[in-house]
């Protein structure tokens, strides 16, 4: 009797692992014979490329990669069809488009279509108060599912980092992939955080302070890191937007031969065609520009001390003719009380004769601000790239920026012989680098502001769109 239920029980069980083993690959089979032929436009003369962008019209740098990579592709190949996967259902093909030449001054060609994605709401933080990663995540899929309904393309590129949907294409979709990533979906950062149980966004307080849940937590970062890798290796191309990206990427996916850094497209024409003007035409005073919204991340105090420290190296007479120009806008109620503390601080350091500040300025007066001014000071530590750091040196402004993240790897070159600026750590540090850039020659200062001038090529949309192109015609020969 007994030996009976034992053998029952172990076939139900032996039952369950073969389902649980081949349920998937029964789905996996009924979809790539669904996926067949059927989703797919047959014209062997046209090449058709699908962008999974489904937040199109939010108008932020991730979308300028987004047109800027589009008008490459139109501009150098004629045979191609592009479809945009965007679940903007408000928006039509016009209204984006028009809109798109407005923010970006980017006028695009005929053919570009889009694909309304109805189940966007799969894929939103909010929806998912716990295992936000992974909820995230298995929704793109789901979104994924529903584009691959709608259109299967020759070549699929993701320009949001929704790494879950590659094998969906590649495998049941047999499309090409690329990808572009401009952030992680998990780091080694977030999980250095769980495990010394810091209290942050993504960790809270009582999983900080429980080590069961700390250590479940861990367990539940590394599955997902592992799956991310899993997934992210998928695409045949992979482009990342600077060296942070990069060095979180292939960490994690793994294959540094296939990933290409191509920084986004920065907006800088204008600034580097300002005309430079000679210190005369300054009247004589050295502006120390600093551009950067009133968050406590972009550190204004260390500005602050940095002066101070000035003020003990450089003689009176000097001093006089330096002013600190603090420019930035304030977004709410926070920043406006960052910005009268730093009004404060600049009072009990008796600097307030020397530090302007400029908020809400127009574009107009940004641009005059920046002519005007000799030296450019950002002081936050660790930031990831730091587009205003690039904005200033186009403009022709000699750098002085914190010694640590993008501005150090991908920014600043600091060796003789082809210095584009500085980096510092400490107030002293700024203070002595800034008394020697007061002191240089005209000549010297030229030789920084040229070099520092002809490096930001390297980020601009011309260069991307150079590298875009270049990085992807593998997916475009023809086997
Ligand atoms: C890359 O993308 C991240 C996330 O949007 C952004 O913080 C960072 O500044 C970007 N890097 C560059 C080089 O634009
Ligand atoms: C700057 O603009 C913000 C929002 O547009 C506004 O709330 C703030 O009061 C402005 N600040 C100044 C100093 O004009």
């Amino acid at each position: 009797m007994l030996s009976d239920s034992v053998a029952i029980i172990k076939l139900t069980l032996l039952c369950l692992v073969l389902c649980a083993l081949f349920l998937p690959l029964i789905i996996i089979v009924f979809l790539k014979v669904k996926f067949a032929k059927s989703y797919r436009i047959n014209n062997k003369n046209i090449i058709t490329i699908g962008i999974f962008h489904p937040y199109c019209s939010a108008g932020g740098g991730g979308e300028r990669v987004l047109w800027a990579g589009i008008q490459a592709l139109q501009s150098k190949y004629k045979n191609v069809q592009i479809y945009i996967y965007t679940g903007d259902l408000d928006a039509d093909r016009d209204k984006i488009l028009n809109n798109v030449e407005k923010l970006f001054n980017i006028k695009l060609e005929d053919n570009v279509n889009f694909i309304y994605l109805f189940q966007r709401k799969w894929v939103e933080t909010k929806n998912y108060p716990y295992f936000t990663l992974l909820g995230q995540s298995l929704g793109s899929l789901w979104l994924g599912y529903e584009a691959l309904t709608l259109l299967q393309p020759d070549i699929f590129i993701d320009t949001m980092g929704y790494a879950f949907t590659y094998p969906l294409f590649k495998y049941i979709g047999g499309c090409k992939i690329a990808s572009y990533t401009h952030y992680p979906t998990i780091s080694k950062d977030m999980l250095r955080h769980v495990y010394r149980r810091v209290i942050v966004h993504n960790n809270r307080q009582v999983i900080a302070r429980n080590p069961f849940l700390t250590a479940a937590k861990m367990m539940y970062y590394k599955m997902f890191a592992f799956l991310y890798g899993i997934v992210g290796r998928t695409a045949d191309i992979i482009m990342v937007n600077s060296s942070w990206t990069e060095d979180h990427i292939n960490s994690i996916w793994k294959c540094p031969l296939r990933t290409h850094r191509i920084y986004p497209p920065c907006d800088i024409e204008k600034l580097v065609n300002l005309p430079l003007i000679n210190d005369e035409e300054k009247g004589d005073i050295i502006r120390i520009i600093s551009i950067g919204q009133f968050r406590p991340e972009k550190n204004h105090p260390l500005m602050l001390r940095a002066m101070y420290e000035l003020r003990s190296i450089v003689d009176e007479n000097t001093w006089q003719k330096i002013r600190l120009i603090l420019i930035g806008s304030t977004r709410n109620n926070d920043d406006e009380i960052r910005v009268k503390d730093m009004k404060d601080l600049s009072k009990h350091l008796a600097l307030d004769k020397n530090v302007e500040f400029q908020l809400n300025i127009s574009y107009a007066e940004l641009l005059n601000a920046l002519q005007q001014g000799t030296i450019g000071l950002h002081t936050m530590w660790n930031e990831h790239f730091g587009i205003s750091i690039v904005e200033c040196m186009a403009a022709g402004l000699i750098m002085v920026a914190h010694a640590s993240g993008g501005p150090k790897a991908d920014i600043i070159e600091t060796q003789t012989g082809s210095r584009n600026g500085f980096l510092a750590n400490e107030a002293e540090e700024y203070a002595q680098i800034i008394a020697c850039i007061i002191k240089m020659t005209t000549n010297e200062k030229d030789i920084i502001r040229n070099a520092a001038r002809s490096s930001v090529n390297r980020f601009s949309t011309e260069h991307f769109e150079k590298e875009f192109i270049r990085t992807l015609e593998p997916l475009f020969r023809s086997e």
